[in-house]
């Protein structure tokens, strides 16, 4: 008789297909960004991510309460500071936004865990990741010097109450300078979340309007990895490994899911994916223009992370998706 084999078998019914379904989208699964400005009540769209907003820090609170009673366990926290300079002071300032909107979180819903992306491109003049050279307009971040500055960040962030620190800036070492440094300020306890492979992306361009973050000339290909390389990433996992990162992301996540997956296979470490700011606004766009089901494209986009080996998942979509999670 043929065919022997009939895989529609086990697809005949919703049971069935139960039974024998590979990946699992919950809530634990998501941690959520949040853009925190200075001021009080303000809630300001961004123009190119419908649904996110720059909040105030007594909005982020109550935002806070909503992702924890959603059963989402993490946030993570960007800061817009008030001024900027060429130090990034905005950053370690121990009363910087993202200190205080930290200390406020803890203390509102001290069960949500509160990530800090720790990075200077939204607290320095010229929008870049670290310190320049006076007079450079080509945006090659000094390495070294940076790495003293990161580790002020993560240890004033920490101080005021941030429960993982996410260094995003891919600069050289940067996980062993901010190790060394909690270690020496006493917080030997807190998780390092290493933007372990994070690429040169275009995919970021509304994140920059969401959090100011463009940079003023050049551009970033001179720390952020070259979207072509994938043995590059694995390179970058080794050395992330090596100097103490606690979890690894991959970023952008839609067009890398070959490098989440290969990193998966590697590492026995958390595996995270960034579902970026340009991957959420396309969804957005097309959804809005009824163009496709956003609900379906949403879910289904979340759950091809997770089956190519994402354990975390940081997403825009995170409350929809626990929402149209429940709804079945
Ligand atoms: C800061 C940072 C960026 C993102 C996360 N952290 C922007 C960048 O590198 O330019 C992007 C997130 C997104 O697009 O959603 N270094
Ligand atoms: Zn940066």
């Amino acid at each position: 008789m043929f065919p022997i084999h009939r895989p529609r078998r086990l697809r005949q019914t919703p049971q069935l297909r139960r039974m024998v379904s590979e990946t699992t989208l919950t809530a634990n699964d998501f941690i959520y960004p949040l853009f925190a400005v200075p001021g009080e009540g303000i809630a300001n769209e961004v123009r190119s991510m419908p649904g996110v907003y720059q909040l105030s820090i007594d909005k982020i609170v109550e935002e806070a309460k909503e992702v924890r009673d959603l059963g989402i366990p993490a946030i993570i926290l960007f800061g817009l500071p008030e001024a900027k300079d060429t130090e990034a002071t905005g950053a370690w300032h121990d009363h910087g936004i993202v200190q205080r909107a930290a200390t406020a979180v803890k203390e509102a819903v001290p069960d949500l865990v509160v990530v800090a992306d720790t990075c200077l491109c939204e607290y320095t003049n010229h929008g870049h990741c670290g310190y320049l050279q006076v007079g450079d307009l080509s945006g090659r971040v000094l390495n070294d010097p940076t790495l003293e500055l990161l580790k002020k960040t993560a240890i004033s962030q920490v101080k005021a109450g941030i429960d993982i620190i996410a260094p995003s800036g891919m600069m050289d070492g940067f996980v062993r300078a901010i190790r060394e440094g909690l270690d020496e300020a006493g917080y030997g306890d807190t998780p390092i979340l290493s933007y372990t492979a994070k690429y040169a992306s275009a995919y970021y361009g509304p994140f920059r309007d969401a959090a100011d973050s463009t940079p003023q000339f050049g551009d970033r290909r001179t720390y952020q990895m070259d979207p072509g390389n994938a043995r590059e990433a694995l390179k970058e996992v080794e050395l992330d490994v090596l100097e103490g990162a606690d979890m690894l992301m991959v970023k952008p996540a839609l067009s890398y899911m070959d490098i989440i997956w290969r990193i998966k296979e590697m590492t026995n470490l958390p595996v995270a994916a960034y579902n970026v700011s340009g991957e959420y606004s396309m969804i957005k766009a097309a959804a809005l223009n009824g163009w496709i089901d956003e609900k379906r494209v949403t879910l289904e986009t979340l759950t091809s992370f997770k089956r190519a080996g994402a354990d975390i998942i940081l997403t825009y979509h995170a409350k929809d998706a626990v929402r149209w999670l429940a709804e079945g």
